[in-house]
């Protein structure tokens, strides 16, 4: 009876991994794949041994136990050299089967991508509790939503602006820590359209568990249009009294194409983004009234959010209203 609710959590548990869309056991790119199949080999020998361990340990149980009326002591056995270098040995060979695969993947997948001169250069920076994705070759920046083509292999310089946090696609490829002030550099594919989910992996403060992003893979046409789209001139609120008050409430962090600062997510087409904050999940009906929402309070969403409640950085309920339509209008064709 006690081991029920240990089971029933432990099945609630593993069908938590299985959201496809989250899951690792659901590849979608050759990374993902090769990290798969040293999962499935590493759990395949785990399972050897227990198997192998628990027959033994049954055996000797039921073979050697104390039978009714038997009062003598077993023989007494201080050591054998022939079974102490069979359990030296088999976990040896155990290691090397591990062994081999992994550093071979792990190097191999670093090597071969890192000659590849075609590659996409994204510097990824995170941030309390959102992500920033820089192109560097390609002289723009976006956040929370990484727009990638199926056609390259993208190479990652991932750092931190503020703390440690993880870097993970888990249906495409991860996860690396991305840290402050150290450089790591990770490599992955997206053979497939579609978009896929991302999260931070370490535990980095009160609203980790949100700090999600999307990835999403277009065809090689689609990203060439979405790369002008993003150099095009900014689009800024047609009102000229709200698009002063957007500039000087909004840009002092948040950029727009040219216009803007540094240090919050860069808002350039966000109105086409799948989600507000990289939580709120939008469609045409409710991406107004998503920004609108986290302008108001984003800390009521994102506790720990470093943006500013909108009404406390002198904006009235109007102009609140009139940037979030602005903002949700702002979509890039591509
Ligand atoms: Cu960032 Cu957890």
């Amino acid at each position: 009876k006690r081991l029920l609710p240990l089971l029933t959590g432990l099945v609630l548990l593993l069908s938590a991994c299985g959201r496809e869309d989250l899951s690792t056991l659901n590849p979608q790119g050759p990374v993902a794949e090769k990290q798969l199949d040293l999962m499935k080999l590493s759990i395949g020998i785990m399972a050897l041994v227990v198997v192998v361990v628990f027959a033994i340990c049954i055996y000797v149980l039921i073979r050697f136990r104390r039978r009714a009326g038997d009062k003598t002591i077993p023989k007494q056995v201080e050591g054998n050299h022939t079974l102490e270098i069979i359990w030296t040995v088999i976990p040896l060979v155990l290691l090397v089967i591990l062994g081999v695969p992994t550093i071979n993947d792990v190097f191999g997948l670093a090597k071969d991508y890192s000659k590849d001169k075609n590659a996409v250069q994204v510097k990824v920076t995170a941030h309390q509790y959102w992500w920033e994705f820089e192109y560097t070759d390609l002289g723009i920046t976006t956040a929370q939503e990484l727009i990638v083509p199926t056609d390259k292999v993208i190479s990652f310089e991932l750092v931190s602006a503020d703390v440690k946090h993880s870097f993970w696609i888990p249906s495409i490829g991860g996860k690396m820590d991305t840290n402050p002030g150290v450089t790591n550099r990770m490599f992955l594919e997206f053979p497939k359209e579609g978009v896929f989910r991302g999260k931070c992996a370490e535990l980095c403060g009160t609203s980790h568990a949100l700090m999600d992003f999307k990835a999403k893979a277009v065809s090689p046409e689609s990203f060439a249009r979405w790369v002008s789209a993003m150099k095009a001139p900014a689009v800024m609120p047609a009102d000229a009294e709200i698009a002063e008050k957007f500039t000087s409430q909004c840009l002092s962090c948040h950029a727009v194409g040219e216009n803007g600062g540094s240090g919050a997510p860069n808002l350039t087409g966000i109105g086409g983004r799948q989600t507000v904050g990289g939580i709120l999940y939008n469609d045409e009906a409710t991406a107004e009234q998503n920004l609108h929402d986290w302008i108001t309070d984003p800390q009521k969403y994102k506790v720990g959010a470093a943006m500013p409640k909108a009404l406390d950085n002198s904006l009235t309920p109007e102009e609140v209203a009139s940037i979030s339509k602005y903002l949700a209008e702002y979509k890039l064709d591509y």
